[in-house]
């Protein structure tokens, strides 16, 4: 976990603009993460709109984040704002130069200037932070971006993410990219092109396959870590009837996400 998430989960508060709202949870509720197996959490934070949950401070989102903060260096382009964790997390690094966050949502722009979670981040880290109001599939930077960072999708899997991603990466032209949901979308691709063990080997032949320059591959134990995403969330998400070899399909059934 990033060394400041405590400093930064503690500046938000419940409130409401427009459609969105902030909700601070109850105790002790248990929640997987995105590798790891759950836990009893307490005070999660959470941007609902409508019936949806867009972006949460639960295990899984902290956790599926992480690999993004790690890899964030220079200029780094945030799509989607949501609680804006990530641009936060990218911002306090040492490493990040700017932070450029897009976000097509104007309410939600607002509901950030009245919270002012980027003005109290430590060490003023919130004068490297732009929000632009913008589309993500046709925002063009203005200089090079060093990671591309893409979080705009409501489920974990599912849908064609690679597309968009690749439709981002042509108008952003980053060195590096990584996004939401990056390992369940590689094993996907990876077993329905025949490789199932989805070891190095496999994420190295997939990756290079997709065609897009993927950050975090170099994350330590990032095979396992891909593994146990897949067996707690890839749910029916297959792309066809293959699975990993060895995969157990558990957990889903008993523990609604
Ligand atoms: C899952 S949330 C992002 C959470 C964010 N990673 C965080 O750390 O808080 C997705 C965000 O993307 C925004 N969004 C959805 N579609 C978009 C688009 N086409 N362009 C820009 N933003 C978009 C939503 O309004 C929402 O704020």
């Amino acid at each position: 976990m990033s060394p400041h998430a405590d400093a930064v989960a503690s500046l938000y508060r419940p409130m409401k603009r427009g459609g969105w709202i902030v909700r601070r949870w109850g105790k002790d509720i248990p929640l997987r993460g995105y590798w790891s197996p759950a836990r009893p959490v307490s005070d999660v934070i959470s941007l609902d709109r409508d019936r949806d949950t867009w972006m949460s401070l639960m295990p899984v989102e902290v956790e599926s984040q992480q690999i993004a903060v790690d890899c964030a260096a220079g200029h780094v382009a945030v799509f989607g704002l949501g609680l804006g964790w990530l641009a936060a997390l990218c911002a306090v690094k040492d490493e990040v130069e700017s932070v450029t966050a897009v976000e097509c949502d104007a309410e939600l722009i607002a509901l950030h200037a009245e919270l002012g979670l980027f003005e109290r981040l430590p060490g003023g880290a919130g004068a490297k932070v732009t929000i632009v109001q913008g589309d993500a599939f046709s925002w063009r930077p203005d200089r090079a971006v060093d990671l591309l960072a893409a979080d705009i999708w409501l489920p974990i899997v599912g849908g064609d993410r690679v597309a968009d991603v690749r439709r981002m990466q042509a108008n952003v032209g980053a060195a590096r990219v990584y996004f939401w949901g990056q390992e369940l979308e590689i094993a996907r691709h990876s077993v329905a092109a025949g490789r199932r063990r989805l070891d190095d080997g496999d994420i190295a032949d997939t990756v290079r396959a997709l065609g897009l320059p993927l950050a975090g591959l170099d994350f330590p134990g990032y095979a396992e870590r891909l593994g146990s995403a897949v067996d707690q969330w890839m749910g029916e998400n297959w792309f066809s009837e293959l699975r990993p070899e060895g995969f157990v399909e558990a957990f889903q059934s008993s523990f609604g996400s």
